[in-house]
């Protein structure tokens, strides 16, 4: 066998960690498969004194030029996360020729416009299956297995810290900040658990998805993006009682010709196969012409997982490596008008407390009534006998943000209403 391909890490934390154990058990697998070594050559992390498990310490280091002035590292893996400088470290890898693995959804959703095109300049490969869903292969399926179908919708669980808070606040009647504490002591939520709750990090994994699957250029500016900071116990209750989970779905569509893009937490009909995607587990589902409906479910995020996609993008350019492939041409996008929230259409579901007398619900039909608003079921759900007040809940048929929103605040400042709760949306 000749020269063995060198791979030098930008990381070396928890999923670096997974990548150097995988790299290192798997190895003869691994040059069986490819045809050649891979060989382990530097990590840069942040503190090189700290000694790393698989790592002699003359193979850290806290200077990129160190990696990048290595001849015989081929293949440069950033597994830092954050977008800066791990956007420079990566641009500065292409530019030096290196053909780039990355697990940033961040930088890949901010900068894979840029970045693919210093890639192709440079005729090198820049591959980021680990950025959405850690193990499960979705990336390299939209490029390539799915190709052939005009893609009209993807739908996902794609964080999986939130998935595990909503399925304990559903399953063990957990309230919003117990759940949190939960994820937080397993190691699930990060102790600013903002990118998660607040769905920034869906918002991300979504945009690199509505790129490939729509072929357009999509950021995170453009996915309406809602966290699950607001959804109570009592939302799961009723809309368990209705048929229905909540889940924070991350959905992108194409209608008219126009891109819908949004991560929000939304009732999941009990017979859909996202509704029972539960705990930390990731899917996704595309529906394309030619396939129809496709879901791919697996663990979102953890170390060997996670590795698996990394190594899956290490080991097609080290074949590509051996084989003298040129890498592929880069995939034209195209512009596409993208929709405003208040242009979403969807059914939604509705929870507010009102006085509990004769007439009440009558004066919130003629609001929404007059904004073009149909009400598809109403389900009165506890009464406070002492205020004389009941909670409600109603779903409306499918129509746009902006009309029930207008009709909102005309009820929730009428006197018979004391609040609007929630309003979410509803899958289908
Ligand atoms: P992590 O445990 O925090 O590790 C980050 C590594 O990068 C550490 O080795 C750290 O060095 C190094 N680093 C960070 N900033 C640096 C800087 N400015 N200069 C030099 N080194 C720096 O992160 P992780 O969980 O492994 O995640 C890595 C990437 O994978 C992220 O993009 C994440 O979104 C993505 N990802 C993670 C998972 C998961 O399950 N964790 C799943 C899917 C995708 P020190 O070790 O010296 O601190
Ligand atoms: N924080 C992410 C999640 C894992 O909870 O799914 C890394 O993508």
């Amino acid at each position: 066998m000749s020269d063995p391909i060198g791979v030098s890490l930008l990381g070396a934390g928890n999923v670096g960690a997974g990548v150097i154990r995988a790299l290192t058990a798997g190895s003869e697998r691994y040059a069986a498969a490819v045809g050649r070594r891979l060989e382990l050559r530097h990590a840069l992390v942040r503190d090189a004194s700290r000694a790393r498990e698989g790592l002699e310490p003359h193979q850290l280091t806290t200077d990129l030029d160190v990696v990048l002035g290595d001849d015989a590292t081929s293949i440069v893996v950033e597994l830092m996360g954050g977008e800066e400088p791990a956007r420079s470290y990566i641009a500065e890898a292409l530019g030096s020729g290196r053909h780039v693995v990355t697990a940033n959804k961040e930088v890949i959703a901010k900068h894979g416009a840029a970045l693919r095109d210093l890639a192709a300049e440079g005729g090198v490969r820049l591959l980021y299956e680990a950025s959405v869903g850690g193990g499960i292969p979705i990336i390299s399926p939209l490029f390539r297995d799915l190709l052939a179908n005009d893609i009209t919708a993807v739908t996902a669980i794609i964080n999986g810290t939130t998935n595990y808070m909503l399925t304990a606040m559903t399953q063990d009647g957990a309230d919003y900040a117990d759940a949190l504490a939960d994820a937080q002591r397993l190691g699930y939520a990060e102790p600013d658990p903002t990118a998660d709750v607040e769905g920034h990090d869906a918002a991300f994994k979504l945009a690199i998805l509505c790129g490939l699957a729509f072929h357009v250029e999509v950021g995170p500016e453009d996915v309406v993006q809602r966290g699950i900071t607001q959804v109570t116990a009592r939302d799961i209750r009723y809309a368990s009682t209705l048929g229905y989970a909540i889940k924070l779905l991350a959905e992108g569509r194409l209608v008219d010709g126009e891109l819908l893009a949004s991560v929000q937490p939304t009732l999941i009909a009990r017979d859909e196969p996202l509704s029972k995607v539960d705990g930390v587990l990731n899917a996704v589902q595309v529906e394309g012409d030619l396939v129809g409906r496709v879901v791919l479910e697996g663990p979102g995020a953890g170390a060997a997982p996670t590795s698996s996609a990394v190594l899956a993008d290490v080991l097609d350019i080290a074949r590509d490596i051996v084989a003298e492939r040129r890498p592929p041409p880069p995939q034209a996008y195209r512009s596409m008008r993208v929709r405003s929230p208040g242009e979403h259409h969807a059914r939604r579901y509705v929870r507010m407390t009102v006085a509990d007398r004769p007439g009440v619900l009558g004066e919130i039909g003629t609001a929404l009534g007059a904004r073009g608003v149909s009400i598809a079921s109403v389900v009165q759900f506890e009464v406070d006998e002492d205020a004389r007040t009941a909670e409600i809940v109603l779903t409306t048929h499918t129509g746009p943000g902006e009309a029930l929103e207008s009709a909102l605040a005309e009820i929730a400042a009428a006197e018979v209403v004391v609040e609007v709760g929630n309003v979410l949306a509803m899958a289908g």
